[in-house]
């Protein structure tokens, strides 16, 4: 068996030229432009460039977009008084801080800061806890996308058995919820898993947000498992990889996403898809494509 590879890009391409025409109506028919603040504090080279990209992806749909720059030491209340503030303006639908924050500033105390209704990135506490009863009002942007994947790729979950490699707050752990509430049976694994392949090989669907590059060998699995790879790793060499050994494991699954062009251009889809969700809702309108909240 050879799989078929999922064309993320492509995936991704698609769904943003429907929000673009939505973005377009929502402008044309309710004089409403979708809008999303992002903060970065300090001057993090990574956070940058995410920034960069998030922004250039807003301005592509038609998403007003504003970064609010704020230096390094930038106390506390200043950077919750920006939210406040925000929060306070109609312009602007969702609120992004990037992460990481300089150390003297409580992740937590920023995040539950940002009103629940514009958490567009999902992190809020209400958010995170929201998945466990399938209530959540915006699901996390990566989870969300790999969500979205299986779905255009028409992958039956209820009664299937999923195993996630990785429990990270921001991935592992929220997409098991969100396969949970399909009715998935999962199971996740993570660093002090012994003998991970003993797990992974039960697996009809495997997500693998791990961070180690190639940790998933073709012994690992079972012939016909749809593979999921969140990972993006440098190689020494300079190449690009996945958590999954892409050229042995497709050979032996069903379906694969590649790195890169698989996950990774379908996070800031979703970024996309929670700020036009939350302009619709700002006007009484719930698209079929909304979160349950
Ligand atoms: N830093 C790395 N990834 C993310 C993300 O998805 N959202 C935010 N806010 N910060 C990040």
């Amino acid at each position: 068996m050879t799989a078929r590879i999922i064309d993320g890009k492509a995936v991704a391409r698609h769904l943003r030229a429907e929000y673009a025409s939505r973005v377009e109506r929502l402008k044309s028919q309710h004089g409403v432009q979708p809008g999303i603040a992002v903060i970065l504090v300090g001057d993090n080279p990574a956070s940058q460039v995410y920034v960069r990209n998030k922004i250039r992806a807003c301005q592509e749909t038609g998403i007003h977009s504003e970064l609010h720059q704020m230096s390094a030491d930038t106390p506390e209340t200043e950077l919750l008084a920006r939210i406040d503030s925000l929060n306070a303006d109609p312009k602007v639908h969702g609120i992004l801080v990037q992460l990481p924050l300089p150390p003297h500033i409580v992740v937590p105390h920023v995040l539950e800061r940002i009103a629940v209704e514009k958490d567009v990135d999902g992190f809020h506490l209400y958010n995170v806890g929201g998945l466990v009863t399938g209530n959540t009002v915006f699901p996390p942007c990566t989870p969300y996308g790999v969500q979205k994947l299986l779905e255009y790729e028409k992958v039956e979950i209820a009664g299937r058995n999923v195993v996630v490699v990785g429990a990270s707050n921001i991935v592992g752990k929220p997409m098991a919820l969100m396969l949970m509430q399909q009715d998935a049976t999962v199971c996740i694994c993570h660093k002090l898993t012994r003998d991970l392949g003993q797990f992974t090989m039960l697996a009809d669907i495997l997500v693998v947000a791990a961070g180690v590059p190639e940790l998933i060998v073709p012994q690992m699995v079972k012939t016909g498992v749809v593979v999921i790879d969140v990972g993006i790793n440098r190689l020494p060499d300079g190449r690009l990889v996945g958590d999954v050994d892409f050229e042995g494991v497709r050979k032996k699954a069903s379906l694969i996403s590649p790195v890169p062009g698989g996950v990774g251009p379908m996070t800031i889809t979703m970024l996309l898809h929670n700020t036009l969700i939350s302009a619709e809702r700002s006007l009484g309108i719930t698209p079929k494509d909304a979160p349950t909240a």
